[in-house]
């Protein structure tokens, strides 16, 4: 059981944070489908920011489940620690730092991995979030700076000294960006040398993988980003796999088609319909890979911009594809 300050998750499996992709919805999804937590998108500490549409809408919490988390990024540490408080004042339980997004756009501005560089500006950081607010405090990192300077250990000791409560890492350095495979021996080795709980993320894309990082890092829970794309049912999948031994068999084309419709119904409602069908199509596109017939019909829906059109040719393509499967069967 994994547990983060005084929150018990339901299991060790969490939602990664990624921008563009884990708003309100998709969170709400994943949870429903068995991830023990989902943490919010990056909201900037940058206040001048928040009174902005879109960063209000990433602190939108209403009707999701605990421990709601929510990320912040930034390179100030005054100006991180107000951000932490601002968004425990609107409803974060857990507030995650991110060091771990290697992102041109947080990278130039010395935030996200960019920092793991200067150990001694880390430290300042994560004490000046841990005493800005009395919930937990959660750091993301990535190895290090480069192969050269993986220095996660180091970051990890003054993460326990800071005070931080949980500590994901992605198994690249900075420099790697998404080149190769992740590496997992720098978390097990982090894992041997701190006391806080470990969260080991990276490529983990199916119950075996998940088996084999949780066993060969020792980490108290994994953290998983693309491959709950257009798949939020991995973490039952993972689950099942991690608690019987025994692998589900995949949703059918039928399931995939009533899981995502809830989804886009759920998109619309949060975005409204201009941005909300604009949401929709990179997680349409991502459902609807691998089906056959799925470039033709990519290509064709991801001209429209009504919600009608939307959901009148999404249901099309894939009342088809559960007709040929029922067929089959
Ligand atoms: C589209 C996208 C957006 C991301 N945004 C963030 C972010 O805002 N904050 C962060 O800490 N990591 C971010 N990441 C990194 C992921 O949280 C995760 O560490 C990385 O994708 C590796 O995990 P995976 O192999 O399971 O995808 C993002 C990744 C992707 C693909």
């Amino acid at each position: 059981m994994m547990q983060i300050g005084n929150y018990q998750l339901k299991n060790n499996l969490i939602l990664a944070p990624m921008a563009g992709v884990t708003d309100r919805p998709f969170r709400q999804l994943c949870r429903e489908l068995g991830a023990g937590m989902a943490v919010s998108e990056m909201v900037s500490s940058n206040s001048l920011l928040w009174g902005s549409k879109k960063t209000q809408r990433r602190a939108n919490h209403e009707g999701e489940a605990d421990p709601k988390s929510v990320q912040i990024a930034g390179a100030d540490p005054d100006m991180l620690a107000q951000a932490a408080k601002h968004n425990a004042d609107n409803g974060a339980q857990l507030i995650d730092i991110n060091m771990g997004c290697p992102a041109k756009k947080v990278c130039n501005v010395m935030a996200g991995s960019a920092l793991l560089q200067d150990e001694i500006l880390v430290g300042r950081i994560l004490e000046s979030v841990v005493n800005a607010v009395d919930i937990p405090v959660t750091l993301k990192i990535r190895t290090g700076w480069d192969k050269e300077n993986r220095n996660a250990l180091n970051i990890a000791r003054i993460a326990e000294e800071s005070g931080i409560q949980a500590l994901a890492i992605h198994g690249r350095t900075r420099a790697c960006h998404y080149k190769g495979e992740a590496e997992y021996d720098t978390i097990r080795a982090v894992k041997e040398s701190v006391n806080l709980p470990i969260i080991a993320n990276g490529d983990i894309k199916t119950p075996e993988k998940a088996l084999y990082v949780l066993e060969h890092t020792g980490a108290d829970a994994i953290m998983i980003g693309r491959a709950a794309q257009g798949r939020p049912w991995i973490f039952r999948e993972i689950e099942h796999f991690l608690s019987t031994g025994d692998k589900l068999p995949e949703p059918t084309v039928s399931e995939i088609r009533d899981i995502m419709l809830g989804h886009l119904d759920n998109l619309y409602h949060f975005y409204g319909e201009f941005t909300g069908v604009r949401v929709a199509r990179k997680h349409i596109s991502w459902y609807s890979k691998g089906q056959s017939g799925g470039a033709n019909f990519r290509n064709a829906v991801n001209r429209v911009d009504t919600i009608e059109q939307q959901l009148a040719m999404t249901h099309e393509f894939f009342e088809q594809l559960a007709q040929k499967e029922e067929l089959a069967a």
